[in-house]
């Protein structure tokens, strides 16, 4: 896929999950559309979710996608690494990374970014798997934190769990 092509998925998506979501307040349903979404028009996805900090620890939320491991802790994988270091990573070769952690064997890169609350505490990480090595870059980083941060971060509204 061309950085232009990327760039126009990730520009639908981004208009249709802004649409879709305007005035919704659960965590679970803003969630669970914006891996739909996301999935529908980036091909390279396979694998979409987030881990949200739950009693010290990441556990799996909302995805699609194989089987995700259950829980994370702060201490392993590229999860626990974005959720300690409250950074993006982008994740070119998993196999080259010591901490990953392989869900599914088929994950060949990855990018988690962090989620925040609106008083900038850690809520959970965004984590999307690839089949092909190298699929993730500032493009992706850059649409993504900027969708996480409008529904999560920027809200006005009090969020919801269920
Ligand atoms: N690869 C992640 C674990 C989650 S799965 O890929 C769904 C990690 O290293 O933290």
């Amino acid at each position: 896929m061309t950085t232009a092509e990327k760039h126009e998925k990730y520009q639908q998506a981004e208009k249709g999950i802004n649409a879709i979501l305007e005035g919704e307040t659960n965590m679970i349903l803003k969630m669970s559309t914006i891996n739909c979404i996301l999935k529908t028009h980036l091909p390279y996805y396979f694998w979409v979710g987030f881990y949200c900090v739950n009693n010290g620890e990441l556990i799996v939320g909302p995805y699609q996608g194989t089987l995700g491991c259950l829980h994370i802790s702060y201490n392993r994988g590229v999860c626990g690494r974005a959720a300690r270091e409250e950074k993006t990573q982008i994740v070119q070769d998993v196999h080259a990374d010591p901490q990953h952690i392989a869900c599914d064997a088929r994950s060949q890169s990855e990018i988690v970014v962090p989620v925040f609350n609106p008083k900038g505490k850690l809520i959970a990480v965004f984590d999307v798997d690839s089949t092909e090595i190298g699929s993730f870059d500032m493009l992706d980083k850059e649409y993504l934190e900027r969708i996480l941060t409008t529904h999560f971060a920027k809200t006005q509204l009090m969020e919801t769990y269920i």
